[in-house]
């Protein structure tokens, strides 16, 4: 089985061939980072125009790489919700087009559902069920993987997601978007201890997430130092906030292992790039004897393989649309 995964979702355009679920036959990837970095953040219209310019040039591309032509694949995945409306539309569009001029089944992707499969891809023998802490730039989920398509979200974000609390916290620390990277850089050589940082709690909901009291307690710190005149070790800031975050995500998620019973836990989204987070998770995983599986790195960011092998369990699973589906900017993953 040969699937076309799509992904334009947010700020990269890519496209990728997945044989058989679980095998990459190509993958690339356009990113417009260098371009949204001049504004600090994705600016949508930029995106969406980026988008149309480079989508024909990168599916063509991932069709070349992996030596095959539209009439050898089995179905075309498309990433339809969560993301910029503008900016999927263009995925959907050009996925819908090219699904009804050649014949294939179109395949409605998640995208948190593609940052999920990753782990497919990088463990051949990842079977669901299991538990997922799913952590990146818009989102941070943890979530029941019941199947290979359906999903229960146990534990979210009631405000900012992690990668958003990394992202705005490096950018008053003055560094480049996506912060995210150079928080991670830094702490390699700062001293995690150094700074007391809180561990927001959700009153009345054990596996929820709050980000926005830890990243204004950061961004305060910087402003009050810059006020009095005082320095602050940027990379001890970096390392005690790592640290704080890996520690969040890490406790929620293992708790919601012990409550639910599971034994066999996995990381996915941009955040699970940070050394901070495989490291804390994987040890408290480790010293329970849990199996974790998290995606090599190559594969946290957002990509068209993760799409493609998705949409590979979707078709198994008679997922697909018709030429009415649409993008959606918002949709929890228990209502796909
Ligand atoms: O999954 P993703 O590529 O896009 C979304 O679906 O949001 O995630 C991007 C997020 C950004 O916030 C970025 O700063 C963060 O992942 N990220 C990292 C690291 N690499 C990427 N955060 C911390 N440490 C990293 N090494
Ligand atoms: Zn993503």
């Amino acid at each position: 089985m040969l699937i076309l995964g799509i992904e334009s979702s947010c700020d990269e355009t890519a496209a990728s061939v997945v044989k058989d679920c679980r095998e990459i036959r190509s993958s690339v990837i356009s990113t417009q980072i260098e371009e949204h970095r001049k504004y600090g953040g994705v600016v949508p219209e930029i995106a969406s125009r980026r988008h149309c310019e480079n989508i024909l040039g990168v599916v063509s591309q991932a069709l070349d790489d992996a030596q095959v032509n539209l009439s050898d694949l089995d179905g075309i995945a498309v990433t339809y919700a969560p993301g910029l409306i503008g900016a999927l539309l263009v995925g959907v569009s050009f996925a819908k087009a090219l699904a009804m001029s050649s014949g294939k089944p179109l395949i409605p992707v998640h995208h948190i559902a593609g940052h999920i499969a990753t782990n497919y891809l990088s463990f051949g023998d990842l079977e669901p069920p299991y538990l997922c802490l799913v952590a990146s730039g818009g989102h941070s989920h943890i979530i029941e993987v019941l199947n290979y398509t359906k999903f229960r979200v146990v534990g979210r974000t009631h405000d900012d997601a992690a990668g958003e609390c990394f992202d705005k916290c490096a950018r008053a620390m003055g560094f480049p978007y996506p912060g995210g990277v150079h928080i991670d850089n830094a702490a390699q050589s700062g001293n995690k201890n150094a700074f007391k940082l809180p561990h927001p709690a959700v009153a009345g909901s054990e596996f929820d997430f709050s980000f926005s009291g830890l990243k204004t307690n950061v961004i305060n710190l910087l402003h009050n130092a810059e006020q009095k005149g005082t320095d602050i070790n940027k990379n001890d800031l970096a390392a005690s906030l790592q640290a704080t975050i890996a520690d969040i995500l890490t406790d929620k998620t293992i708790r919601a292992a012990e409550a639910l019973g599971y034994k066999k836990v996995a990381l996915a989204g941009g955040v699970s790039a940070n050394t901070g987070v495989r490291a804390t998770l994987s040890a408290a995983c480790k010293e329970r004897g849990f199996e974790f599986y998290m995606p090599e790195k190559n594969l946290c960011g957002d990509n068209g393989a993760m799409i493609a092998c998705q949409g590979s369990y979707n078709l198994l699973a008679g997922i697909i649309a018709d030429e009415s589906l649409n993008a959606v900017a918002t949709l929890s993953m228990e209502d796909i």
